[in-house]
């Protein structure tokens, strides 16, 4: 076989074999194929596409490329274990409210998560602002954790689809990251991998997503729940708006704040418009991980245990167990508030400078660009441009403002909080340009105002 005749043919437009795939991906592992030949091939993939033989036979031989892990040990008869993944945003601290949870209320995750690189952030650099805490636990003791506690929380594992991170690699250099195709392989290969029983993926769609369009995130998403369906693995995709940021918060530690907050809510801020966005997606994740799982069947029940795990602050103790598991550092502190001392993580927060940037016009915000403000918090420092890059925990913003509110000229929009004056100038070139203020009519502001932010549920039924 020669990669020489794979190129031609999928230049061609022909479908290529399940031993031609295996024979590309094993070979550019091992690094017997070169990266010229490899970018060809995957230019070719971007234009002309995959078949659905093609995507199955891709994923799984990324899939297979190197370690795949066992779960059985952590398997409990009658239950599932659900993975969740989002595709990435700004602001998108999902998996962090979501995942204690669920385990509060019953169901294991053995969860691996990315580091962000570019406009993105990852859950893996979220969870290192807090002091100790260590994502890098061998695989064998993440497991043993969640036989102990339910959860684990940890980075990406190398030794996991090693092919997908070499092509991954090369895409970025390759102008091929956009493709469907490779991305629904790219990503399932990995899940696939992980050894779970179910797949819940939050696909965002937006400015600050990979996907721009709802049409997009429906595409990939279908792509990703077929490719579930050939591996016998139920897969549903939760499609949600990244066209702001999410929450309140976006920076490392600034959002492990948020986390705590939500998870510390009571009636009353669940039911607030302060936290809408936040809520909507958590409820809808968490309900639906629920049910993957074979816990409960009833999503009615199950968004209304989620408030109770909550007001009960049993998500919140399963956060401080999952914290400590992992050697992140915990103080007590008495809270005026609900007149007793809690346990809270310690974390890499400490900023030299804030500052507060105000409205320039009367009006309502009717955009706040989250592409444009994950690139000023990597300009800040609190995300990286290179793999290798250093993050600054502490820097991000803080919103007091967000779309369909109404402004004044001078009003507080959001505070950026940062160390380093010629790192804030470059940031505030972004933030100028992301938020956009406008006299709306009524039912604009209406709409605006009333915006939802879950905008399609995609599972077997819709292929
Ligand atoms: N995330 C992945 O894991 N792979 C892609 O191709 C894109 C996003």
């Amino acid at each position: 076989m020669r990669m020489y005749e794979i190129i031609e043919k999928k230049r061609d437009k022909q479908e290529l074999t399940g031993e031609e795939i295996e024979f590309f991906v094993n070979g550019y592992s091992k690094g017997e194929i070169p990266d010229y030949q490899m970018s060809a091939l995957l230019m070719a993939i971007f234009l002309n596409g995959l078949t659905d033989e093609e995507l199955k036979n891709l994923t799984f031989a990324m899939a297979n490329s190197a370690k795949t892990l066992d779960l059985t040990s952590i398997k409990i008869p009658g239950k599932y274990i659900v993975d969740k993944h989002s595709t990435g945003g700004v602001g998108d601290k999902i998996t962090l409210i979501v995942l204690p949870i669920v385990a509060a209320l019953g169901v294991g995750v053995c969860k691996m998560s990315g580091r962000g690189l570019g406009f993105t952030g990852g859950t893996a650099d979220k969870l290192e602002s807090i002091t100790g805490y260590n994502v890098n636990i061998p695989i064998n003791d993440a497991i043993r954790q969640v036989q102990d506690i339910g959860v684990c929380l940890i980075s990406q594992s190398p030794e996991i689809a090693v092919a997908d991170k070499k092509i991954y690699a090369l895409r970025d250099t390759t102008a091929t990251v956009e493709s469907i195709d490779l991305i629904a392989s790219s990503i399932m290969s990995k899940k696939l991998a992980s050894g779970v029983d179910k797949i819940l993926l939050e696909v965002t769609v937006g400015t600050g997503a990979f996907m721009k369009t709802l049409e997009d995130a429906k595409k990939l998403s279908k792509t990703m729940v077929k490719i579930g369906r050939l591996a016998g693995v139920e897969t549903r995709a939760v499609i949600t708006s990244m066209s702001e940021p999410l929450g309140r918060n976006v920076g490392n530690a600034l959002e492990i704040k948020e986390v705590i907050s939500f998870l510390l809510s009571d009636e009353e801020t669940l039911a607030s418009d302060e936290i809408r966005d936040l809520k909507e997606v958590v409820y809808e994740i968490a309900a639906q991980m629920i049910k993957m799982s074979g816990v409960c069947e009833d999503m009615e029940k199950n968004k209304a245990d989620i408030t109770k795990a909550i007001t009960s602050r049993a998500a919140y103790d399963k956060f401080i167990e999952l914290i400590k598991a992992q050697g992140g550092h915990i103080y007590n502190v008495y809270m005026d508030w609900i007149g007793m001392s809690l346990d809270m993580p310690v974390l890499d927060d400490k900023v030299r400078f804030l500052k507060e940037i105000h409205a320039q016009s009367d009006g309502y915000i009717v955009s706040i660009d989250s592409k444009k403000i994950g690139e000023a918090l990597v300009a800040l420092g609190g995300g990286r441009n290179k793999k290798e890059d250093k993050i600054d925990y502490s820097v991000g913003f803080e919103f007091v403002k967000k779309v369909g509110d109404k402004v004044k000229e001078g009003d507080t929009i959001l505070t950026v909080l940062y160390n380093d004056k010629q790192k804030f100038a470059d940031a505030f070139e972004y933030i100028e340009d992301a938020i956009y203020i406008d006299n709306v009519e009524n039912d604009v502001v209406k709409a605006l105002q009333s915006k939802p932010h879950i905008l399609d549920i995609i599972d077997e039924k819709s292929l």
